[in-house]
C-alpha cells in the first residue's frame, strides 16, 4: 500500500493525482467503536493530554466562532463552550460520528455539526468566517492534508488561529516505531524503520460482533506537514512536543529506562498556525 518513494520536501501539489475518489465518508465504518472508545469527555489521551494541550494552545476562545475539523463526535466542544466560544462548528466527514455529536449537543444552540469531506474542493464551510480553529488526531488520517490546510485557511479570518494535535510524525508511525532495549546501555530506545516517504497503513479496529473493520494512517515526514500549512498560508507560531502521561508500573531494573524513554520521546505533535 506504500506510495512510491518521493524526494524530500516534494509535495504531491502540482503533480499528477490519481483519479478522483468517491467523497470521503471517513471513519464511518468505525464510528460505534470509536465513539465508544472517546465517549463522553474523551479518551484517556484526549484527558491528559490532547484537550488540555489544545485548550491551552488555542489561548482566549470566549466569544468566538471555532471551526472543530474532523470534530469526530465531538469530544472538544464541552472545553470550548466551557471556555465560553460564542458559535461552535463541526465538520467531519463520518455521518454516524455527526450524528452522536448532534445528539450529544443537541440543546447548544451555539453548535452545529456538518458532514463535510475536509479536502474537498472550496467547501461551502470554508468562507473566512471562522475566528478560531482546531484540529485533533486527524491530520494523519485525511488523504489530502494539502487540501485540508488550503480549506482551514479559507475558513478561517486574517489573523485566525488554528491549533492541530496529532501522532508525532517522527516516532509514532505505525508498524514502522517501537520500543526497544539496549541491554548494553541499560536505555530504553524508539527505533524507527522507515520516515521519509509517505506510507499509506491501513489500521484494522475491533468493533466487536460486526468483524474487523479497517482505517487508514496517513504518514508524511514532518517537512510536508509543515508545509502543507505553510503553503496554505498558514504560518507555524508555536509547537509542542507532547509526551505520554502513562509510566510503566512494572518496577524492576528498566523502569528507569523505561521512565526516561517516556519523559523524552514524545507521542504527539501540537502545532499552532496563524493566517497570514
Ligand atoms: C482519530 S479521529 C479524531 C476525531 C476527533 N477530532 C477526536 O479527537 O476524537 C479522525 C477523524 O477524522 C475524520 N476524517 C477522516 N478523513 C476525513 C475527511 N476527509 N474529512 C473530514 N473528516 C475526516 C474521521 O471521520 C474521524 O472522525
Amino acid at each position: 500500500m506504500d506510495r512510491p518513494p518521493r524526494g524530500r520536501g516534494q509535495s504531491w501539489q502540482g503533480k499528477k493525482r490519481p483519479a478522483k475518489k468517491a467523497p470521503s465518508k471517513g471513519w464511518d465504518p468505525v464510528a460505534a467503536w470509536y465513539d465508544q472508545l472517546v465517549g463522553k469527555g474523551g479518551s484517556d489521551y484526549h484527558q491528559h493530554v490532547v484537550l488540555p494541550a489544545t485548550m491551552r494552545m488555542l489561548g482566549a476562545v470566549s466569544g468566538k466562532r471555532v471551526l472543530d475539523l474532523c470534530c469526530g463526535q465531538g469530544v472538544l466542544v464541552a472545553d470550548l463552550l466551557k471556555a465560553g466560544a460564542k458559535e461552535v462548528v463541526g465538520i467531519d466527514a463520518s455521518p454516524r460520528l455527526i450524528e452522536s455529536a448532534s445528539r450529544r449537543f443537541e440543546r447548544e444552540k451555539s453548535v452545529k455539526f456538518v458532514v463535510a469531506d475536509a479536502c474537498a474542493e472550496k467547501p461551502d464551510w470554508a468562507d473566512g468566517s471562522f475566528d478560531a480553529a482546531a484540529c485533533l488526531m486527524a491530520v494523519h488520517d485525511v488523504p489530502d492534508l494539502p487540501a485540508m490546510a488550503r480549506n482551514a485557511a479559507a475558513a478561517l479570518k486574517p489573523g485566525g488561529e488554528m491549533v492541530a494535535i496529532f501522532m508525532h510524525p517522527c516516532f509514532r508511525i505505525p508498524r514502522q516505531t517501537h520500543w526497544g532495549w539496549d541491554e548494553g546501555r541499560r536505555l530504553q530506545y524508539r527505533r524507527v524503520d522507515r520516515y521519509g516517504v509517505e506510507l499509506e497503513i491501513p489500521i484494522k479496529t475491533h468493533p466487536g460482533k460486526g468483524g474487523d473493520s479497517e482505517t487508514m494512517f496517513y504518514h508524511r515526514p514532518l517537512a510536508d506537514v509543515l508545509n502543507a500549512f505553510g503553503k496554505s498560508g498558514l504560518a507555524v507560531v508555536e509547537t509542542e512536543e507532547l509526551y505520554s502521561h502513562r509510566r510503566s508500573q512494572a518496577g524492576g531494573i528498566r523502569s528507569k529506562g523505561e521512565h526516561r524513554a517516556a519523559r523524552e520521546f514524545p507521542m504527539f505533535l501540537g502545532l499552532r498556525v496563524v493566517k497570514l
